[in-house]
């Protein structure tokens, strides 16, 4: 059993980082370095701002925060910027394309990489799922207007969740045809090539950024703080009254930011894009950190200026920023703003369904996951069969489940895997002091244990049944680990051959 707490060397991972497009094997293709700095921060934009500042805005101002969301966008706003400043050492210091199993591999043994790379699945393929069902709301919205109707048996998941009772119900509805649609979209994009998708994903970011800039400078001249006056709130006062646990106050603002916390997700992503950048370690850093820096400025000011145009009880609707323009007398600005929405979703769903093959790839190069997993395509240089699988999970997930059940669980994931890269720099700066860090985190012994302790805390406020949901989400991936991973990790069996007696295969190490 020693075996599963084996660690990765650093040197290796530094190794298969410098390696190059091809492999030692002639022919076998690898990965594509064609990244540059400026496509790395839009794939992090790409990520980041989606359903979170589009949707779920307007309801946590409504029932959690009113007027001061911008301050929940501040606190989750920090427990990233933690998180950002621990991923960004890692990825500075072991580029490939992994994330935060990788850095889990290396830093406290496999089985916890095991764990950390079944946790992200729950941030990238649900991420993935939960952005196109709200992808699919705007859509129908969107055609709606235009006078197209999609019949709602088309347009909506046939389950959805009852959490009194913990169980799914059917709503009558068949498929959810859009969701559908934009997954398989992206799919075929991702397998034809890394630059083509990048060179989309720019396209989009540029539109959503000017879009966003354009609310927040047509807004700002209408924001009247007496739009902060409502029932709940009858001073208008800046921090609404707590009302109850969660329910305005200071704990509203809390409660607000482990809703808001969605839409940071994804600034991440840019790690496990680390093997296709040109300069990953002056790169990654700046990515990772610049793209979070850009949206929290941008998320708290959309906040600000939605709050004061208008009254926080108004807001909890699917559009709340259309809904603003509209209230300003913006009319053709609250179109765009839901096509940008609808573009805007589109990127989100690009990277993440981008980021989750190419964790497999990782995981399949390190013997956990089947070889197939590793294969990259001759031409494209894409992972395209682990892309494919990814699509077609995705989009069957898409199609059947309700939005509400996938959400929370990507929260608890995400914070789960940013708790663990925290410690894992800890670790590495105690076992490893030598190593080289282009980047390092500052005043880490400070910063790493805040980012575990914020991510817990935010954690903690998520409810029981998605706690229950992923305590089984974890225990098919530890059969799968003792069933599969175990006895095929290239890491596992290059150790038991060097112990005398063992009956490991040296060969089995020659990528190491
Ligand atoms: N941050 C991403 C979004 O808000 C996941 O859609």
């Amino acid at each position: 059993m020693a075996n599963i707490w084996v660690r990765k060397p650093i040197a290796v991972l530094q190794a298969e980082a410098k390696e190059g497009e091809f492999g030692s094997v002639p022919g076998e293709a690898r990965l594509h370095r064609t990244l540059s700095l400026g496509s790395l921060v839009a794939l992090g934009i790409g990520a980041i701002i989606g359903a979170g500042i589009f949707v779920l805005t307007g309801h946590a101002a409504a029932a959690h925060a009113g007027p001061a969301i911008s301050l929940s966008f501040v606190l989750a706003g920090i427990v990233c910027a933690f998180a950002g400043l621990c991923y960004a050492e890692m990825a500075s210091t072991v580029p490939v394309a992994g994330s935060a199993y990788t850095y889990a591999y290396a830093t406290m043994g496999e089985f916890i990489a095991w764990i950390i790379g079944w946790d992200l699945i729950l941030e990238y393929a649900f991420g993935a799922t939960t952005v196109a069902i709200g992808w699919s709301g705007y859509v129908t919205s969107f055609l709606r207007d235009l006078g197209v109707v999609i019949p709602a048996q088309f347009a909506s998941a046939p389950l959805s969740y009852d959490p009194a009772a913990g169980t799914l119900l059917l709503t009558g509805a068949l498929v959810n045809v859009p969701a559908v649609f934009v997954i398989l979209v992206v799919t075929g994009l991702l397998v034809v090539g890394i630059k083509e998708s990048a060179n989309v994903n720019n396209a989009i970011v540029a539109f959503k950024l000017a879009i966003v800039i354009l609310f927040i400078v047509a807004g700002v001249w209408f924001v009247k703080p007496s739009n902060w006056v409502t029932p709940s709130n009858p001073m208008g006062a800046f921090i609404p009254p707590n009302a109850g646990p969660g329910q305005y106050g200071w704990s509203g603002i809390v409660s607000g930011a482990a809703v808001v916390f969605f839409a940071y997700i994804g600034f991440d992503a840019v790690s496990t894009a680390a093997q296709e950048a040109r300069n990953p370690q002056r790169d990654m850093p700046i990515g990772i950190l610049g793209s979070l820096a850009i949206c929290t400025v941008l998320y708290v000011l959309v906040s600000l200026v939605i709050t004061g145009i208008v009254p926080f009880d108004r807001l909890d609707v699917p559009d709340p920023i259309a809904l603003g323009a509209d209230a300003i007398g913006f009319g053709w600005l609250a179109a765009v703003i839901k096509f940008g929405a609808i573009l805007g979703l589109s990127s989100v769903i690009l990277v993440l369904l981008l980021g989750q093959p190419r964790i497999f790839y990782s995981m399949a190069r390190d013997g956990l996951l089947p070889p197939f997993a590793a294969i990259v395509h001759p031409r494209f240089r894409t992972p395209h069969i682990t892309t494919l699988i990814t699509g077609v999970c995705v989009a069957i997930m898409a199609g059947l489940l309700p939005i509400g059940l996938v959400g929370k669980l990507v929260s608890l994931g995400t914070l789960f895997a940013f708790a663990v890269v925290c410690l894992g720099v800890l670790v590495l700066r105690i076992t490893h002091p030598e190593i080289h860090r282009p980047f390092k985190t500052p005043a880490v012994f400070a910063v790493a244990p805040l980012g575990v302790a914020s991510a817990v805390f935010l954690m903690l406020s998520l409810p029981s049944e998605t706690w229950l949901s992923v305590a089984v989400w974890f225990v098919i991936g530890l059969a799968i680990y003792f069933l599969y991973g175990r006895n095929h990790s290239l890491l596992g069996s290059v150790k038991k051959a060097r112990r005398p007696g063992s009956g490991g295969s040296p060969a089995a190490g020659r990528d190491l």
